[in-house]
């Protein structure tokens, strides 16, 4: 069903969040039927312009960065109709009594606040929000608030900012995205486990030995050095993005899919993430950072050579983690995370590697005295499916096994290439579903893991391990995985 009547209000509508993720997504949600006609959008900006102004400036914006196809599509000239346009200052209380005085005159009075800005403002709208009845539900309409991560630095900041906007919003108003959680693949993890039967009675610490989460990019820093030089990889990527596979990996089934019972779960798990002690934390994380050379044809600069990065940064742009989830499921299963910049290949994957058979009965080939663990890799992104490896009898005479993979792709089947990944929340959002977004216990459960790394490395004045662009990491990533007698699945591998 079409989404019901609603004003999307955007703070921030001139920026890039706006023009090349949401107003793409809402493109793609009215192609697909996926909003009525009743939905308005407002955007604000501080931008001189009258109602017309966005219009023309996404018009033009489109055409000129490689979109004329959606700029050209129907959808847009259905959409283009219903966009209105506020210039001002959202630190000021003038715009806030304008978005009242326009939602008042709107077909509808639900809203929802769509904060498109840099996250040091997102308290300050909320609270005046509040202060002008904005985000007032009594006269039974719904007022919803989205923002998207950073949710703070550290435990300290996310805890503050949760506070700021509980302040003058209910939980239940409040939308955090996490836009991992908008993959089909992600989503798909919970489907992977819950509905096969095969999968889910061997996924416990009886039959796994460990599992791998791995977000591998290939891109670099590029021009975001100002904000990466202040976040580093492991703020930028774990307590978020990773965590959320983690927690969909490592959940217990759901009563329901309903937003709450997910959320309690998910929760769980991020809850019962060890919290090391910091001569702990420093045997079980290490980092890099990537040096100078050949990236992709061109001659990448060291990351302490790129543009807005201090010459002498310590923030790392790899990071890996060896961490317990302390339940009865996950028990002494260890969880190796990673995630880095200007690396192998673009991989993001979830690698399930299962315990050796009790008994091998079969001749040792001298190349490999064992047989491999069967694996299971789920592939969020490129190449999205689902690979298990297994051992077979290799056709002949003589008994030898040979391990083959069995491997399903999404392209083979369906077709989800053309998504930005927002159209599932969006739609959420304006359904009022909270299912795929995070709630603030989450939140601060995922710093709570994270800050003995992040306290160990303010203290210890450290410099990230250096490691060549195009690389699998840093060497020390590999000794971090030896130790316990395991390598890492290679990048780029599906
Ligand atoms: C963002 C990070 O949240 O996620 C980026 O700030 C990162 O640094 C990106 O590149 C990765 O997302 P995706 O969807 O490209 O895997």
């Amino acid at each position: 069903p079409p989404a019901p009547p609603l004003t999307l209000v955007i703070f921030g509508a001139t920026g890039d969040l706006t023009r090349r993720l949401l107003m793409p997504t809402l493109i793609n949600m009215t192609k697909a039927g996926m909003l009525g006609d009743d939905l308005h959008v407002l955007g604000v900006s501080i931008e001189p312009g009258g109602d017309e102004f966005l219009v023309k400036h996404l018009d033009t914006f489109l055409a000129a960065n490689g979109m004329e196809q959606a700029q050209q599509s129907d959808a847009w000239q259905r959409l283009k109709t219903r966009i209105s346009y506020i210039s001002g200052d959202f630190t000021q209380g003038a715009i806030y009594q304008e978005i009242s005085r326009r939602l008042q005159h709107a077909s509808s009075a639900n809203a929802a606040f769509y904060f498109a800005v840099q996250p040091r403002f997102f308290g300050d709208i909320t609270s005046r929000l509040a202060e002008h009845g904005l985000l007032d539900e009594t006269a039974g309409v719904f007022r919803r608030i989205a923002i998207e991560k950073p949710f703070g630095h550290d435990l300290a900041s996310a805890q503050m900012l949760n506070a700021t906007l509980l302040h003058s919003a209910d939980e239940s108003q409040v939308y955090r995205i996490d836009h991992f959680l908008g993959k089909e693949t992600v989503q798909n993890i919970m489907t992977t486990r819950f509905a096969n039967m095969m999968i889910e009675a061997l996924w416990n610490n009886n039959y796994v030995d460990h599992v791998q989460i791995t977000a591998a990019e290939f891109v670099d820093v590029g021009t975001r050095g100002k904000f990466y030089d202040a976040t580093g990889a492991l703020r930028d990527m774990v307590p978020n993005h990773l965590f959320q596979l983690l927690a969909m990996v490592a959940m217990e089934p759901p009563n329901s899919f309903d937003a709450e019972s997910v959320r309690n779960e998910k929760g769980k798990v991020l809850k019962a993430l060890r919290h090391y002690s910091q001569e702990e934390a420093a045997k079980n994380a290490v980092r890099g950072a990537y040096t100078a050379g050949p990236l992709d044809g061109k001659d990448l600069p060291a990351y302490t050579e790129t543009k807005d990065v201090a010459p002498d940064s310590n923030t790392e742009t790899y990071v890996a983690l060896k961490l317990y989830v302390d339940t009865w499921r996950w028990a002494g299963v260890p969880f190796y995370l990673r995630t880095g910049k200007a690396l192998r290949a673009r991989d993001t994957e979830v690698v399930i590697t299962f315990r050796q058979v009790p008994f091998a009965q079969f001749p040792r080939a001298p190349s490999r005295p064992d047989l491999p663990p069967n694996k299971l890799i789920i592939q969020v992104q490129p190449n999205e499916g689902l690979q298990m490896g297994i051992s077979i009898k290799s056709p002949g005479l003589v008994l030898k096994t040979a391990p083959i993979e069995l491997d399903f792709r999404y392209a083979d089947h369906f077709d989800i290439g053309h998504q930005t990944g927002y159209e599932s929340l969006l739609y959420e959002l304006f359904l009022g579903d909270q299912t795929l977004f995070q709630r603030a216990d989450s939140i601060e459960a995922g710093w709570a893991a994270v800050q003995p790394f992040i306290d160990l490395w303010a203290a210890d004045g450290s410099k990230p391990d250096p490691y060549a662009p195009g690389s699998m990491g840093p060497a020390c990533a590999d000794e971090l995985i030896g130790r316990d007698g395991r390598v890492w699945h290679q990048i780029g591998d599906d």
